[in-house]
């Protein structure tokens, strides 16, 4: 399918670059920001990509409407709102951008426990009401502390690298083995339960770890901890959070993720009443909380929207055009050397290394990463040969390319000697440069998936 053909549905608004990047990949684009899920779901069939943050549910009724559906792209980092194993079913391919927003979510964590730490809400507010309570907000050091990580991909890992520096011991807990790395020892849960004074949640929102944090969990920490929630609000049972900051486990909470917010992140209530427990958490100085906005900076906004661009391109072009552009060569196409006796030669070759030998030389066969057959050519050729000329060096390498004829006017720009012109034959077009050191470079487009 060509890029036109392949048409997009984009249910958000997101940084223009997302769409405008989208179009001149040649991609056709729709927007669609009002209509309801129901009128979506009406006008689905005739798209290949959907791409949304967090408007509705992609559940299995929508997955039913959506036969020609291709991939879902989420402009985020979690996926609980798509009903990911039935779109698997459908060979529908999920893209999320967890690359586009780990830093701000990083940083936010970082900041809600340094102000926790030195109380600065709190005693920002008091200045602003007229007190000046030094011995009240007396704050503690991250230096010697034990942070413990519950969740470890690209949030919490990237959490853990900007705790490098504060001479803090990092424990991370997955379910996964083998994720620690030099930011954070990986431990049992057990471990990081007797050691934490800090737990930092950055787990994806499941059936296993919704209600993760309740008041078992909470009393199975050795020592008071302070809690960081960037993950989701639901990963923690409110209630049982606030009776533990009232008897002084938890020392205090920085909250970016409730347990009350909607799916859409965009509305806390849609009842009347604010719950006890939440009320309790607005009334409380041990307490940030902010509006689902850690991984909500400038910086992410563009992040996330080039992410997503990045992988759409690389599901239909294999790699983004940016990445073809620098790569140049894709392969080995020969080695070409001078010899006394090029026949002699093939033949001690043959005798003794078993290569398979004809009159000019060996074909090497292999298959490229996309499966297409290639090929790379050994020959030794008579040492008169002019071949190689204007080198005078023994050997000569070739270079599989694409796009050769705009390559060659590429390196002439940049300064390259390009000896004569691009040749063409029916097994693909040719051209020759000479390198730094005056090594001559045969840089060979193949015509389609033939060998020399
Ligand atoms: N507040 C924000 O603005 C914001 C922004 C981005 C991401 N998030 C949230 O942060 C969370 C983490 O996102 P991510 O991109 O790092 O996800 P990720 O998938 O890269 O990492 C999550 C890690 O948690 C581990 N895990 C899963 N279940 C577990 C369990 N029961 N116990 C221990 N570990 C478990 C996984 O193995 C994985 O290593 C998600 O909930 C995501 O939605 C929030």
């Amino acid at each position: 399918m060509i890029p036109k053909d392949i048409k997009i549905l984009h249910i958000d608004s997101n940084n223009p670059l997302l769409m405008n990047q989208l179009q001149e990949a040649g991609f056709t684009n729709h927007e669609d920001f009002k209509s309801s899920k129901e009128e979506i779901e009406a006008k689905i069939q005739d798209y290949h990509g959907i791409v949304i943050r967090s408007r509705f549910k992609i559940d299995k009724n929508f997955l039913n409407k959506a036969p020609n559906l291709q991939f879902i792209a989420r402009v985020g980092a979690g996926l609980e709102s798509i009903d990911c194993d039935y779109a698997a079913t459908k060979n529908i391919r999920l893209i999320a951008a967890p690359e586009g927003n780990r830093n701000a979510v990083a940083e936010h964590s970082l900041g809600m426990l340094l102000s926790l730490f030195n109380k600065l809400n709190q005693a920002d507010q008091e200045i602003r009401s007229g007190h000046w309570n030094r011995e009240k907000n007396r704050g503690h050091e991250l230096d010697g502390k034990t942070v413990g990580i519950i969740g470890y991909g690209n949030m919490g890992k990237s959490f853990a690298k900007k705790l490098r520096g504060f001479d803090a011991e990092v424990l991370c807990y997955d379910i996964l083995e083998n994720v620690g790395d030099a930011n954070a020892r990986q431990v049992s849960l057990q471990e990081l339960q007797e050691k934490a004074d800090v737990l930092s949640l950055h787990i994806p929102w499941t059936p296993e770890t919704d209600k993760l944090v309740n008041a078992a969990f909470i009393n199975a920490f050795a020592k008071p901890f302070w809690l960081i929630n960037t993950s989701r609000g639901k990963n923690v049972v409110t209630a049982d959070l606030v009776e533990a900051l009232k008897s002084g486990k938890i020392l205090g909470a920085g909250l970016d993720v409730l347990e009350y917010e909607k799916l859409s992140f965009e509305t806390l209530f849609e009842e009347d009443k604010v719950p006890d427990a939440f009320q309790y958490l607005l009334e409380s100085d041990k307490v940030i909380l902010s509006p689902h906005i850690a991984g909500w900076t400038f910086e992410s906004h563009e992040k996330l929207a080039q992410t997503i661009v990045d992988k759409i391109k690389q599901l239909y072009f294999g790699e983004t055009p940016e990445v073809k552009e620098q790569k140049r060569v894709t392969g080995i196409g020969g080695f070409f050397f001078k010899s006394e006796d090029p026949k002699a030669l093939r033949d001690w070759y043959r005798k003794h290394l078993g290569l398979d030998t004809n009159d000019y030389g060996c074909t090497f066969r292999w298959k490229n990463e996309k499966g297409e057959d290639c090929s790379t050519q050994w020959s030794p050729f008579k040492s008169d040969t002019n071949y190689f000329s204007p080198s005078e060096k023994q050997f000569m390498q070739n270079f599989r390319v694409e796009k050769l004829q705009e390559l060659l006017a590429k390196l002439k720009e940049e300064g390259v000697q390009v000896i004569g012109e691009m040749e063409s034959y029916d097994y693909g077009n040719f051209g020759w440069i000479l390198d730094l050191e005056g090594n001559k470079i045969e840089l060979w487009e193949p015509m389609d998936e033939t060998v020399l």
